[in-house]
């Protein structure tokens, strides 16, 4: 963290004002991934300016692929023509950055033969095991060697198409599995395979590039593996992760946001827990330009309408379920709540840590080790704190806090921006990760905010 990564917060004023949201960075990240896959150039619009995607450009130019800004705004080329081995030691400048590095196994096995991997990083919400993206590279024929540096990854057989069970359905290993078995010999087929919408949209990219797949219902996923990919050219689905973020703000600052690009498919859990709350939205679909008319840009209004919040009981999951990555952003806006409401985390198992910062200004949340939803989870009997009861209204104050991880990272600002005071947030620049311009977006929205 350096003397400059803190912004002083001046709560209490509603957020008023419109922002606008680009591609989602998980998906952006991974369809950058896949152009290593191809014969040939592949083009990305609407690529936000966001650190992730700029890991995963070192990354790709470290191994050959030419990325370039395209002419349109955000828009990238990737040229994977002249791909070739890195050195360990400068893929090792990335370790500990993000947890994309380790979507490049199959690609760089099918390109290169081989594939070194270093330690990875990303948001600190758990172990994040990779167990279930080696086990599966294994079944793949690949050999797995892990070292101290990191991992390397060699397939003496090729690789060739197999069937697989997920133990849990992970988008990682999910995307893994997609991006390795599309070059595969043969037929693969995923069982208890993710399904989120930006794991169907990178399938699209796939798709795009020639690759043969079908999702079936019940998580059954199949590819039928080909010789050779082409390039491709995608604008990838918006940043619903965003998207509800600046919606939580809107709500725990009684103000009124418009979210430019946000879609409502993609949403649709988190409006009505948002509506349950006693949030207000108002959807304007895309419209493209037609016979002369001009087309219109979808977007979401979110508001507080006035009047008290209702409490709500939620359970995060995986798609269609609620999303972990909304769970800390909405929480804020809990505590502004009449009554208890009860939070189970079912996707990470310590994804409550950041309650105690708003505990330290003002708010009454418990965290418990019990599964608090309808559902037992898989962390209910290993002793983990994944449930949480908060309590409210209760008045937010200011206080200092410390950025823990992205999406806690934004409810501590949200949390800032609605309370009364001026609050010192340390480590913001961890938010550049996932949220773009977020600090020229604030100002949009007539928020009070200046660095150190
Ligand atoms: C992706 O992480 C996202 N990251 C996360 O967003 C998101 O929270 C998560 O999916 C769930 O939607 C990216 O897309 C870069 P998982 P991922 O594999 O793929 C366990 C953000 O802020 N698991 O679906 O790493 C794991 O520990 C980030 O944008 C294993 O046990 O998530 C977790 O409990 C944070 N073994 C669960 O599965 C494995 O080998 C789901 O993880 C892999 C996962």
């Amino acid at each position: 963290m350096t003397v400059n990564d803190v912004l002083t917060v001046h709560g209490g004023t509603p957020l008023h004002g419109r922002i606008r949201v680009r591609g989602a960075k998980n998906l952006v990240s991974k369809a950058m991934v896949a152009a290593l896959l191809g014969d040939a150039p592949s083009r990305l619009y609407d690529v936000p300016r966001i650190r992730d995607v700029e890991v995963v450009r070192g990354l790709l130019e470290l191994h050959g692929v030419r990325v370039s800004d395209g002419a349109e705004d955000g828009e990238l080329v990737l040229d994977p023509a002249n791909v070739a081995s890195a050195n360990s030691d400068e893929i090792n400048v990335h370790a500990g950055s993000s947890r994309i590095p380790i979507l490049l196994c199959g690609p760089l096995l099918h390109r290169l033969g081989h594939a070194f991997i270093p330690d990875l990083g990303g948001c600190h919400i758990g172990p994040r095991p990779i167990d279930f993206h080696i086990q599966a590279l294994r079944e793949f024929g690949a050999v797995v060697d892990k070292a101290a540096d990191g991992m390397h990854l060699t397939a003496p057989n090729g690789l060739h198409g197999t069937k697989l069970e997920l133990p849990y359905p992970s988008v990682g290993a999910t995307e893994q599995v997609l991006l390795t078995a599309v070059m595969a010999n043969g037929v693969t087929e995923l069982r208890n395979a993710a399904v989120e919408p930006e794991i169907i949209d990178l399938i699209c990219v796939l798709q795009k590039m020639g690759a043969i797949i079908k999702v079936h219902t019940d998580r059954v996923i199949e590819i039928q593996g080909v010789p050779r990919l082409g390039g491709y050219t995608h604008r990838p689905i918006p940043d619903r992760i965003e998207a509800a973020s600046w919606a939580a703000a809107a709500l725990a600052t009684g103000g009124d946001i418009e979210v430019l690009g946000a879609e409502q498919v993609d949403m649709m859990t988190f409006l009505n827990v948002f509506r349950s709350v006693g949030g207000a939205y108002e959807v304007t679909d895309m419209r493209p330009p037609r016979n002369g008319s001009p087309g219109q840009e979808g977007k979401i209004r979110f508001w507080h309408p006035g009047g008290e919040l209702k409490a709500v009981a939620l359970e995060t999951d995986v798609h269609p379920g609620f999303m972990t990555d909304w769970q800390q952003p909405l929480v804020v806006a809990l505590t502004q709540a009449r009554g208890l409401s009860i939070v189970h985390e079912t996707v990470y198992e310590q994804r409550l840590g950041y309650t105690e910062a708003l505990n330290s200004m003002g708010a009454t949340i418990q965290v418990y080790r019990d599964c608090l939803g309808g559902t037992p989870c898989r962390f209910g009997r290993r002793d983990f704190k994944h449930s949480a009861v908060i309590a409210g209204p209760s008045k937010l104050h200011a206080a200092d806090l410390v950025i823990p991880d992205l999406r806690a990272g934004f409810s501590h600002l949200i949390a800032a921006l609605a309370a009364e005071g001026t609050s010192r947030v340390y480590g913001v620049d961890l938010i550049n990760r996932g949220y773009e311009d977020f600090e020229a977006k604030l100002a949009a929205l007539g928020a009070h905010a200046e660095r150190a």
